[in-house]
């Protein structure tokens, strides 16, 4: 009785919720039931496992046993009656956390993760395991002692049903994808996040409901400014409520409980010690970061070629041409349409010959029906046995685009050799350059498969997650719009691996285009899983040409780059519905900050590449696009960084506001994290300074590439004008003018409709290139440097360069690293590494310097006076611009003024 008095979290006893919720279901599972609390029924203090023992040391840190309490099963039966508690001190910042059945195999994630290396001396955490009431235990950050996730009571492990409650220090919490969030930092008031990969288009009112992709991992902001994060490896159906204690309640349907925390402290330190588990980004060639278009029902080759030129006629940049599913022969994959698209490889060509680039969409459904002998992909998937079966071993069928159809199990290792197979052979008639994955939820128009699914608790499990968060349940339930979870994959049940299917096949496509093309390529994936962003980018889904779904997208973006996909980007202009001028003309200026820049529009819709609308739209998008263009050098520096330290690329605001006061023991600890990635990588890591402005914690309508630039959107319809927020302590330059912003905090913005507010933060120099309306082109011309002064007159920033598209230049040395950096008037470049010799021969032609308090009396280069007629001095700016030739920019070289 008096347990039910005391918990210090209540956790919800009845999560199915329903006609379950009455106080004699609640009493039969041993709960404790109060009608008018949120919520009724919660598990008393000390329902759960016992410490079997004394916790013993182990070579990598701890081990527990524990032993289920009571004799009465919890709430879904199947109780695991034994459990082990592994813990592994992995590395200073890092700590696993293990709970999984030592007598009998369960499934466990075969996401490969780094193998344990002794234990970690100088934590930046404690644990402590208690064993009042039952088992506990505490993860404590030591610098702070604060305890950052206190395990609660109603531990469960069970059959089909593994639930755990952890209590956290703080209630700003971020990530937990995939769902249609209408802000970044999610809510705690009970709201239940439901991760189970599905074909979903993203609809802001459902903010709960599952998407196409499963990201277990969230950030903490804890309230003095240090970050952790929190990785539940386990691909299974689950639900994870936050509570407003705050609490986390993780409930989920099978495999163990394997946590990840990383102790960060700053949140950039925390995503890369996020993606140093999951896998470090793979490095997009240089033609992907330019704008692609796409549409849904250009019908033709010949219409698609329109579009091409139209766009180029229009002087708007363009670098990818994509086609969907309309080129394909009645929808097969590894077709095209002789008839309507009979000059398909014409177009592809005329684009090569334009220095641009091909993708097309590939679905995993291998259409069926098509008569034995004249459809290879079927016949051969069978003959390999690398489809997914049923229960009777035959090759499970759904109904998708071509209509019945088999699909791959790109778990199976055959699979790849099937694969390299079909995309190598369709490659020989169609040079594409990168393959957009749809559909990999998988996505079924058949609830299970065309045969039902066996009647089992395997597909109808005792607890399903809010997998349509509509509070009805289905009466198809997991299996809606997907396949039977019996279905057999070569590595688990399709029950456990359903949201890996994404993730697999990315990892398959990218490995065949690799070999295909001897050269980096880019695969967009629909459905995606921790580890999905080393093997390609990610767009978000069938968002609508509303200006709320262009608001969310920036939300999107942010969850990517916690989750370790950093090429990501919306639908641009909106898929479903009818775009409009003004929307599209905003979108494609936010979109022209995506990391991944596309225009899609779904089929019935009226036209929206940005070519088709009035001069002054047309202007606006190529003026916007042209930055971008111009930008390149420094957004791919910032891909590099992904590549090699995990570090964000599109970043929130509080990632790096540059508050100037600093907590001092964080900032020890800080400094000592700097110190060992140093001594642990080869390339030296960007600082990103600390986070203690609270304010930019809740700002998810601007965000930043890097620490240097700030996005300012316009994203509301009729607006001339958009407040922004800009963090006090740094100077923050109108990045086209190099004004000064003359105040800080809530600022508005002049942004009329040929207008995004973009800023360069000061102390921050970046590269830059003459646009043009390819990157092919683009690539050939001057660099530029772009240098805004902070407080001091100092600054850095970095380049990356290298021939855009040959695999591994970084891992195999060919390529160059430039640190620029500047203090009391001299600007000098360091080469960290010069094995990209194409850079012998580039030129530099400019620099600009934003922030100079007054014109300087003289300028030299490499020791050499600039002529007074190559210095261009703006008095009302303050811009220096100063004209040079330099070229070899293999050597180091120095500007200074006086
Ligand atoms: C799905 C995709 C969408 C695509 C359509 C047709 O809805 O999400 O982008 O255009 O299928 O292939």
């Amino acid at each position: 009785e008096t347990a039910c008095e005391l918990p210090n979290v209540r956790v919800n006893c009845i999560p199915e919720g329903g006609r379950s919720e009455t106080e004699d279901v609640c009493l039969e599972r041993g709960c404790c039931w109060a009608k008018e609390e949120t919520p009724s029924c919660f598990y008393p203090k000390g329902f759960g496992y016992a410490v079997d023992g004394q916790p013993a040391d182990t070579s990598t840190g701890k081990t527990v046993n524990l032993t289920r309490k009571t004799g009465q099963p919890s709430q879904y039966g199947g109780d695991i009656k034994t459990v082990r508690v592994d813990i592994f001190y992995e590395t200073s910042y890092r700590l696993r956390v293990k709970l999984w059945d030592p007598r009998k195999k369960r499934y466990e994630v075969p996401l490969p993760t780094p193998e344990p290396q002794g234990q970690a001396s100088n934590p930046l955490y404690k644990v402590s395991i208690s064993r009042e009431d039952s088992f506990s235990f505490t993860v404590q950050r030591t610098s702070a002692s604060r305890d950052i996730f206190s395990t609660a009571t109603g531990l469960i492990l069970s059959s089909q049903y593994l639930q755990l409650t952890g209590i956290l220090p703080s209630d700003n919490i971020y990530g937990l994808g995939e769902h249609a969030m209408d802000r970044f930092k999610l809510l705690t008031n009970n709201s239940v996040l439901t991760l189970f990969s599905r074909d979903q288009p993203p609809n802001p009112d459902k903010p709960g409901q599952n998407l196409y992709g499963v990201h277990p991992f969230y950030l903490c902001m804890e309230q003095d400014g240090s970050s952790h994060g929190v990785f539940l490896l386990n691909s299974n159906a689950m639900e994870i409520e936050l509570g407003p204690l705050p609490s986390v309640t993780y409930r989920t349907i099978g495999g163990i409980l394997d946590f990840y925390f990383f102790l960060g402290p700053s949140p950039e330190a925390v995503v890369q010690q996020y993606t140093e588990v999951i896998g470090r980004p793979f490095m997009p060639p240089y033609w992907s970061l330019g704008f692609h278009l796409c549409r849904w029902g250009y019908d033709t080759a010949n219409n698609t070629l329109k579009v091409v030129e139209r766009m180029r006629d229009s002087g708007i940049p363009q670098d990818t041409q994509w086609n969907d599913i309309d080129y394909m022969s009645e929808h097969l994959d590894f077709t095209y349409n002789t008839t309507t698209f009979a000059e398909l490889p014409d177009l592809i060509s005329n684009l090569h010959s334009h220095g641009q680039h091909y993708v097309l969409i590939t679905d995993p459904g291998i259409g069926s029906t098509q008569p034995r002998g004249s459809y290879p992909p079927y016949d051969d998937g069978v003959t390999m046995g690398i489809f997914i079966t049923n229960s009777t071993h035959q090759p499970i069928i759904g109904v998708v685009w071509p209509g019945e159809v088999a699909f791959p199990d790109f778990t199976n290792p055959h699979t790849q050799i099937y694969w390299d197979k079909f995309v190598s052979l369709f490659h020989s008639n169609i040079s594409f350059d990168g393959l957009w994955i749809d559909m990999n939820e998988p996505s079924n128009f058949v609830p299970g498969s065309l045969d039902g699914c066996p009647n089992t608790s395997i597909n109808n499990p005792p607890f399903l997650p809010g997998v349509y968060h509509e509070g009805l349940i289905d009466i198809f339930g997991i299996i809606k719009k997907t396949l039977c979870m019996s279905a057999n994959q070569s590595a688990s049940l399709h029950y456990n691996v359903h949201s890996l299917y994404g993730f697999s096949e990315a990892n398959k496509t990218m490995r065949a285009l690799e070999k295909v093309l001897g050269n980096r390529s880019l695969v967009i994936s629909r459905s995606t899983f921790p580890g999905s962003g080393v093997f390609g980018g990610h767009w978000l889904g069938d968002n609508e040409s509303k200006y709320r779904h262009m608001q969310n997208s920036i939300t999107g973006i942010l969850d990517f780059s916690l989750f370790g996909i950093p090429l990501v980007g919306a639908d641009i202009c909106g898929f479903s519905g009818s775009t409009t001028e003004e929307l599209c003309t905003r979108w494609m200026q936010l979109g022209a900050f995506y990391p991944f820049s596309r225009n899609h529009n779904a089929i019935g819709e009226p036209a929206q590449d940005p070519a088709v609308f009035s001069n002054d739209s047309v202007a606006s998008s190529r003026d916007v696009l042209l930055l971008r263009y111009r930008m390149l050098p420094f957004l791919y520096t910032l891909f590099h960084f992904a590549h090699v330290n995990g570090s964000t690329v599109a970043r929130p605001l509080f990632f790096d506001p540059h508050s100037n006061i600093f907590c001092s023991s964080i900032r020890t600890h800080y400094f000592i994290l700097i110190l060992f990635l140093y001594s642990h990588s080869t390339v030296p890591i960007p600082l990103a300074r600390f986070p203690k402005d609270q304010v930019t914690w809740d700002v998810d309508q601007q965000f930043m590439w890097g620490s240097a630039v700030l996005v300012t959107p316009v994203l509301v319809e009729g607006a001339t004008s958009v407040e922004g927020y800009f963090p006090p302590g740094a100077r923050w330059f109108n990045l086209r003018k190099g004004s000064e912003m003359t105040s800080s905090g809530h600022v508005a913005l002049s942004a009329p409709l040929d207008t995004i507010p973009v800023h360069v933060r000061g102390g921050s120099i970046i590269a830059l290139q003459e646009p043009n309306t390819t990157t092919t082109e683009s690539r050939k011309n001057p660099f530029a440097l772009l240098v805004a002064l902070d407080d001091n007159q100092s600054g850095e920033g970095w380049l990356y360069w290298d021939d855009g598209e040959t695999l591994a230049t970084f891992e195999t040395g060919t390529y160059s690293l430039l640190h620029f950096s500047v203090a009391d008037g001299n600007l000098s470049s360091s080469v960290r590494h010069s094995g990209y010799t194409e850079l012998d021969n580039a030129m530099l032609h400019l620099f600009t310097i934003y922030g100079l308090p007054s014109q300087p009396m003289s300028v030299a280069l490499n020791n050499n006076p600039v002529p007074e007629s190559d210095v261009e001095w703006n008095e009302d700016t303050k811009v220096l611009n100063v004209r040079v030739s330099l070229t070899d920019l293999n050597q180091p070289f120095t500007l200074t003024w006086k």
